[in-house]
Formats: C-alpha cells, structure tokens, sequence
C-alpha cells in the first residue's frame, strides 16, 4: 500500500495510543502460563502482539478479545499443549525470542518462524543460555529462524548477556520460571525493564540487585488484571511532529513512561523541545502520564554508549528530527541497529537521501547534520514498521507531495497510526 504525504500546514490536538507493543507481549504470554483468567486492557493493536496471541492460542491457550481487551485462561505451568505445526511469529523479534524461553521447557517440540525479514535475525543470542540450561535447539544454518526446539526439564544458570537485549533477557528469565533453581540474568547495560515488572504483578519470584536480574524457578503464576500503558515508541513519531512545527501544541494521553523507556523525553528536552509530563500516576507497576509537546527550537545531539540502548528504536525518527535540527544528530555505538526488521542504518540513510537530506554512515550508526530541507521524494518502508512511520513525520516537512511505498508495513506495530497523524497534521 502506497501512502501520498503532504506537507503540515499544522500539528496539534489530543491523540490517545494503543498499548505498549513491548508490554503486550510479556503479558499475553505470561498470563497463558499463569493459573486462572487474566484480563489483559488496551492490548496492542499491532501485528506483532497479534502473532504472539496467534502462537499462544496454537499452544492451547484460550484467549478472547473484546475490543482491545483480553481475557486469556492460563494454563499454569504445565499445561501447554504440543502445536500441531509451525507456530507463526510473523515480523516480531519479541514473539520468537520471548516465546523460545517458554518452549525451551515444555516436554514437548516444537518448530517457530517467522516471515522473510525475522528469518534473517539472528537467535544464537538465545540459543546460546537455552543450550546452557539443558534445551536443544536448532535453527537454519546454526542461527536463523525458524527454530526447532526440543523442550526439557531445564536447569537454571547465571548468564550475562554479551549484548544489551531485553529479549534476551526475557528469554532468558522465562525459561528460568521452569527451571530447577534460581536463574540469574546480567546485563551490561540497563535494558526496559518491562518483564521485571509484569513477573512481579503475576506473583514470580523475581528479583532486582542493580545489574542482576534473578527469578525462581518453580513458583506458579497467579492470573491477574492489568491496564497496558499507551506506548511510547508509537508517541515518538508525533512527538517529533510536533517538536518541528512552529506554533504546534499537541498532548499525547496515557503514555507509558517506564524510566527504562522514558530517556526519550530526557533526550528530546536535551535537544530544546518543549516538552511537559502532567498526571503522572502507576498502572500494573508501570509509569504512566500525558505528555505534552510545543514546537520548539531543536539544538541537535549525540546519541552514544548506554544512550543508544534506550533509545534504539527511535532513532530513525530522531534521525529525522537531526536533520532539521540546528546543530544535527550524531548516533554511534548503533551495530544492533543493523539487525533489527530491516538494516536501519542503511534504511535511513537511504531514504534521506531519497529525500535530498545529506547524511554520513558509519558501521555503527550515522551524522545527519542539521538545518536540511527535506525534499518531496518517493521513499520507501522497505517492510519496516518504524521506517516507515519516520518518513511519514518526514513528508510532513517536505516541499510537495511525497510517496510513501510499503505504507502497510506501519500495522506491525501501529495500524492506526496514518489515521492519527492525519488528525494531527492538518
Ligand atoms: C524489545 C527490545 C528491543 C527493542 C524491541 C523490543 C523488547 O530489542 O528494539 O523493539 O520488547 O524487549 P532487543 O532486545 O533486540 O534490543
């Protein structure tokens, strides 16, 4: 699906979010293996949180869906049932590594894969602990989806991660909630900490001593009720919108602001915008406010070191943002950006200069230097959700009309995100 962008004469008003894509998914999944109902509110919308339920469902959960909200019967810890074939990820990185750690326990196998662009990600950041733990897995040319996972009775381990990955970790601390002992996870740098949180509200034996993440294995989950905060990855798109339009005034309502996610808001405040959060209250264990954001004077910035883990998946609109900045936006220490749903180094740099915006790449991460104009151009998603919401903010400041190819790649995460931005972009 192509969409035909034109220019912001104005960006302004109220705009409500579906649930947070990260949160969705551990909750879906964790409330299958918890004992009794578990209600599930504003469950995420996108694609991915819907290919989660899709495998959970083939894994014999029942799941309802009222609107956005869930009621899934937990099986308990033990209750899971043998797919009859390939469970499907689709696009999402979070539903085959998240999932992995829970059928690296089952007794029975099972086979998961995803489409084109997951089948090139890479799993040996998983397979690696769940080998450890006892579980035996093989992938396509030893590190591809789809995987084959022979389940077992798996024993817990102190792991450190090589890379910063809240997937991993998730992995990693699900496989642990079946396991003999207390598994230890440790990271280089603080990640989301969104699982943390949800075992705590689903009764796990989980705990938290600065860098080491621990849970106990064997403690039965209790079914529970939880309201998914609006997610900020989604708000960053019009955030950006509005930080760049004089005069624009626009809030963003129920937004979760998890510390672990929020160095957004920090980075954008850094940058000059104008950014204000009001009704600042907690929902399952999680921040959540509105956020208000006022066309502003945007300086430019450095985005490296720990700041690029808790910014990774906004940097391509941040990149956007760098190019109409002052002083423009430098992003290094960005290697995972390489291997997330498309190279997004590559992707961005791509589509900028599609759109006539000069940009230097480095292995790891790239310059976009400031005071550009961008230029109305054909880009493309190149099948990439966030991709290709960044060059939808983009057109909004173009000089005419831009085409946007691949526009559907956005449902992935946000299918009503078109919808929106033309409420808020007259
Ligand atoms: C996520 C973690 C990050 C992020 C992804 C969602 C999560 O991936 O990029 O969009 O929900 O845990 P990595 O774990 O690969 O860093």
């Amino acid at each position: 699906m192509d969409q035909r962008i034109t220019p912001a004469k104005s960006v302004g008003g109220a705009v409500t979010l579906p649930g947070d894509k990260s949160i969705s998914h551990r909750l879906a999944i964790l409330a299958s293996i918890a004992e009794g109902k578990s209600r599930i509110l504003n469950y995420s919308t996108g694609a991915d949180c819907q290919s989660t339920l899709g495998c959970l469902r083939a894994l014999g959960v029942e799941i309802e869906k009222t609107g956005d909200d869930l009621t899934i019967r937990g099986r308990g810890l033990g209750g899971l049932r043998a797919p009859l074939e390939v469970l499907d990820a689709g696009n999402s990185g979070s539903t085959i590594r998240m999932l992995s750690g829970v059928l690296a326990a089952q007794p029975f196998a099972s086979r998961i894969g995803g489409d084109d662009s997951l089948s090139r990600r890479p799993m040996e950041r998983i397979m690696r602990p769940l080998g450890e733990m006892g579980a035996s897995i093989r992938a396509r040319d030893g590190k591809f989806p789809p995987l084959e996972i022979t389940g077992t009775r798996l024993r817990a381990i102190d792991y450190t991660l090589p890379v910063a990955s809240a997937q991993v970790k998730t992995c990693v601390l699900f496989a642990g909630l079946f396991a003999r002992g207390r598994t230890t996870v440790q990271e280089p740098v603080r990640t989301r900490d969104h699982s943390e949180i949800a075992l705590r509200e689903f009764g796990a034996g989980i705990d938290v001593q600065g860098p080491l993440v621990s849970i106990q294995g064997g403690v039965p989950l209790a079914g529970c009720q939880v309201r998914t905060p609006g997610d900020l990855s989604s708000a960053a798109f019009f955030l950006v919108a509005a930080l760049a339009t004089p005069e624009a005034n626009l809030v963003i309502r129920g937004v979760g602001l998890n510390p672990t996610r929020s160095a957004l808001l920090d980075f954008l405040i850094s940058m000059g915008g104008e950014i204000r959060v009001l009704n600042l209250d907690q929902s399952g264990g999680e921040l959540v406010g509105d956020v208000l954001a006022r066309g502003s004077r945007i300086r430019g910035g450095l985005i490296e070191k720990d700041l690029t883990a808790a910014l990774i998946d906004e940097i391509p609109v941040l990149a956007v943002l760098g190019a109409m900045s002052e002083n423009g936006l430098t992003v290094r220490d960005a290697q995972e950006l390489r291997i997330k749903e498309t190279d997004r180094i590559a992707t961005v740099s791509e589509n900028l200069k599609r759109m006539g915006i000069e940009a230097e790449v480095f292995p790891d991460g790239l310059r976009v230097p400031g005071r550009q104009r961008f230029r109305a151009a054909e880009v493309e998603s190149f099948g990439d959700h966030r991709i290709a919401m960044a060059f939808a903010v983009a057109a909004l400041f173009a000089d005419g009309e831009t085409l946007l190819r691949g526009a559907e790649a956005a449902a992935v995460s946000y299918p009503e995100f078109f919808a929106t931005l033309r409420n808020i972009a007259g």
